[in-house]
């Protein structure tokens, strides 16, 4: 016995913290022409870092990106590890390299987290983006925590990091294992911050 709690739905779905990993500027803008609109290496470090950490050994994450998110990821950071990613798409008819498994819907990707095969070896879903995904998340029940890098700067911007009640996931003065010193690269002020959702 492990001694684990796992709480089940009613409709026997093991459940699993959803959490969002992004980054986003003044005006909060994430993206700009299918592509970040800055070039901070340390940022992305934290962020790789932080999305393929699990608690346990043996366990893994599961990454969600959206079809453009995943396209305009540098294929060097693959293979990830401790990860299972999936790419959300309609229109996709195979899984695309370095890929583990096509969703066509929000709902796919849930169950295929919290229910076998899969199941016992998912610890945490990371949603990367972009901002259709990142919307679903926050209005899914199981997400608990928002990851948003804040670039204290002005870019150009096409897609954007959705609205969020900040009276329902609140920012944490201090978070276990980030950084809350604000930081700089290539002339741009960044700073971490974890937002949690109190029930
Ligand atoms: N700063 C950050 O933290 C950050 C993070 C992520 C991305 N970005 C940036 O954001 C931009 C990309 O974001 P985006 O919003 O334009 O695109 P995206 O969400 O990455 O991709 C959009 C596509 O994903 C698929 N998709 C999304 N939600 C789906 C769902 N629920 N079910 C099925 N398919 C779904 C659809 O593909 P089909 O058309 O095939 O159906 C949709 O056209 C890029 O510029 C990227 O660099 C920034």
């Amino acid at each position: 016995m492990s001694g684990d709690i796992v709480e089940v739905t009613e409709r026997g779905a093991q459940k699993k913290p959803i959490r969002l990993m992004a980054a986003a500027c003044r005006n909060m803008g994430i993206g700009m022409n299918g592509h970040l609109p800055w070039d901070l290496p340390s940022e992305f470090r934290f962020f790789l870092n932080t999305i393929t950490s699990v608690c346990k050994p043996g366990k893994k994450n599961l990454i969600i990106w959206g079809r453009t998110s995943w396209f305009s990821c540098p294929e060097n950071v693959f293979p990830l590890p401790n990860s299972i990613n999936v790419v959300l798409s309609t229109r996709l008819r195979s899984v695309p390299e370095h890929a583990h498994y096509l969703c066509e819907d929000f709902d796919g990707m849930i169950h295929l987290a919290s229910l076998p095969p899969l199941s016992s070896l998912v610890e945490t879903i990371w949603i990367l983006g972009g901002a259709q995904v990142y919307k679903q998340a926050l209005e899914h029940p199981w997400c608990d925590h928002i990851y948003l890098t804040n670039i204290m700067a002005d870019f150009d911007c096409d897609v954007f990091f959705p609205n969020f009640d900040g009276n329902i996931f609140k920012k944490q003065d201090r978070f276990p294992g980030v950084s809350d010193e604000i930081q700089e690269e290539n002339g741009i002020k960044f700073q971490f911050q974890v937002f949690k959702k109190e029930s």
